[in-house]
């Protein structure tokens, strides 16, 4: 078997997707903006198992941070990261360079409407411009068959969906389910920015989440009692930025009664925000 390719532009991916493809079909693609953990890690694992060529991307994307967050502060672990894709089995790996990736007169957006909005889209208002458009490029460059995304990001999934339909790009999303510490709390990159203190209080999340969803399949359907038992779960010093029930296909807020969907929450925990979800019914 031939060993990880990785290429650093858009010509050299031409050229490696080529020789991997061959007369092979299905190619799987995880991108990432790399600080790769076990979640990005199941992804390749399943991208891997369900076609004959599987790629991935690093890309620390500006056009998803804002001005007033720190581009430059994100972990870069290169090294690290690549040990773990060539051991997942990745056959190619781009490392994009934003001079690559938007050269001069680079030109376009997207911007998906509606999905877009509450969320993280409230809070960060730029930031699924940058994604959608990141990942339209991105599909361009590698064509896959199918892309892989953590439910983590619940409205990032909802996003390049809705983007898919919307522009009849053929590649299949599949969201793959949040992967966890052994205590429940979500992988992420940002768990790293977590103090002892933080990291011993994180859980709960998770922890609030599982109670509610017991509460929900106990029969409760309003919304305030999941919102009252979620904040009793939490650590006096999480500041909950929201906490509501959407649709996992449009990320449309949940009316009274809750009939499904998934109770997502982003909750700060001193500098660090924290983002998960749960579905609520089996
Ligand atoms: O989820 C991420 O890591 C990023 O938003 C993505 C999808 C790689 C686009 O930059």
């Amino acid at each position: 078997m031939l060993g990880m390719r990785v290429v650093r532009s858009e010509a050299e991916l031409g050229a490696a997707l080529k020789t991997a493809r061959g007369a092979r079909e299905s190619l799987g693609f995880v991108p990432t903006m790399g600080a790769l953990h076990a979640g990005h890690i199941a992804l390749v694992e399943r991208a891997r198992g369900e076609n004959e060529v599987c790629a991935a991307s690093i890309f620390v994307n500006p056009l998803q941070f804002a001005p007033s967050e720190d581009l430059s502060a994100y972990p870069r672990t290169e090294e690290a990261d690549l040990a773990l894709l060539s051991a997942a089995g990745t056959d190619v790996v781009l490392i994009g360079r934003s001079e690559d990736l938007y050269p001069p007169g680079f030109a376009t957006t997207v911007d998906v409407a509606r999905v877009t909005e509450g969320g993280e889209g409230a809070q960060r208002p730029t930031h699924f411009r940058g994604v959608a458009t990141v990942v339209a490029k991105l599909f361009g460059m590698f064509q896959p068959t199918r892309a892989y995304f953590g439910w983590k990001d619940m409205q990032q999934c909802c996003v390049i969906k809705r983007m898919v339909r919307d522009l009849s790009l053929s590649v299949t999303i599949v969201p793959c389910e949040t992967v966890r510490e052994a205590d429940g709390l979500a992988c992420s990159s940002r768990n790293r920015y977590l103090d002892r203190e933080q990291r011993a209080k994180a859980p709960c999340i998770h922890r609030a989440l599982c109670a509610a969803r017991e509460l929900f399949r106990a029969g409760e359907r309003r919304h305030a009692a999941f919102e009252r038992l979620v904040r009793s779960h939490l650590e006096p010093d999480f500041v909950v930025d929201y906490l509501e029930v959407r649709d996992e296909e449009d990320f449309a807020r949940s009316a009274d009664p809750v009939t499904g969907g998934r109770l997502v929450i982003a909750a700060r925990l001193g500098r660090t925000r924290l983002l998960d979800n749960l579905p609520l019914a089996p």
